[in-house]
């Protein structure tokens, strides 16, 4: 399926939410390293629980997300699978044992990537702003291509910005290209930008997730029974708040 910018409905369009439908395999991907997919996936599989089970493949041998997983607590299931040959067999088995599974792929390894673009339902791409960013997405966007020709037209496919620095020239000039080319119209531009933010940095060293610390920043301030209404949100709310506008966007796709 080819999704163009005139299907994109507009942010200031008020659309009633559908919870993702399922059983849904939804892949963080990038051929790049280090943009985001390990922080992004850990956090899809935060939001993804409230509709439904959530199975959690790590695909990375360096194992960042089950590290970081198994920290947060011992009761999260993930299951660790390197090799391209098992993601092909195992992944469709994962997929009838949990609502949702959230696959982290590696930052190289091609055929891993290959594997994962056979089994998934929808690929996420993490992109950083800067021009040498974009111009390396177009490996990864071939290999999608690639997927979606073999398999009419899936895994849909859709891209965001992460890391980006608020309000800059280099932000704007980058969702102007992402809209402008719509990258190929094989790769859907999400308007959800996740900007650079020191918290985000922070969670795994201290074991949870901005969704997770937002939530109990929230309990216990309601066990203060500080119901003040405030004018400001914490920078880990705003973050939360952005990781929550992403992958409602992403359902939206997902439902489409
Ligand atoms: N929005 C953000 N703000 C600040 N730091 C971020 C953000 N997103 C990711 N990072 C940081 O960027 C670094 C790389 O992120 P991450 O490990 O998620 O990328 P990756 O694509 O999974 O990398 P790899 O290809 O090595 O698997 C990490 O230090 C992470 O904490
Ligand atoms: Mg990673």
């Amino acid at each position: 399926m080819v999704i163009t910018t005139r299907d994109k409905p507009s942010k200031t369009q008020k659309q009633k939410f559908t919870p993702p439908s399922k059983p849904t395999i939804i892949a963080f991907l990038s051929q790049k390293g280090g943009v985001g997919k390990t922080t992004t996936a850990t956090h899809a599989r935060d939001w993804f629980e409230q509709f439904g089970t959530v199975g959690f493949v790590d695909a990375d041998a360096q194992r960042s997300s089950s590290k970081w997983l198994s920290a947060i607590s011992q009761d999260i299931e993930y299951t660790v699978m390197g090799e391209a040959r098992t993601l092909l067999k195992e992944l469709p088995n994962v997929k009838e044992k949990f609502d949702y599974v959230i696959v982290d792929a590696p930052g190289s390894m091609e055929d891993v990537s290959r594997a994962i673009l056979s089994r998934c339902d929808i690929v996420i791409i993490p992109c950083q702003t800067s021009q040498l960013d974009l111009d390396s997405n177009d490996e990864t966007i071939e290999m999608v291509e690639v997927a979606q020709d073999i398999r009419g037209g899936l895994p849909k496919a859709a891209l965001f910005f992460n890391r980006a620095e608020e309000g800059t020239i280099l932000l704007r000039e980058a969702l102007e290209a992402a809209s402008r080319d719509n990258i190929r119209g094989s790769v859907f531009p999400l308007d959800t930008v996740i900007h650079q933010r020191q918290c985000i940095m922070d969670v795994p060293g201290q074991q949870t997730t901005a969704i997770r610390e937002a939530r109990r920043l929230g309990e216990i301030r309601r066990q203060k029974n500080s119901n003040k209404k405030r004018q400001t949100y914490t920078p880990i709310e705003i973050a939360r708040n952005e990781y929550c506008e992403l992958f409602e966007e992403i359902t939206r796709i997902i439902n489409d």
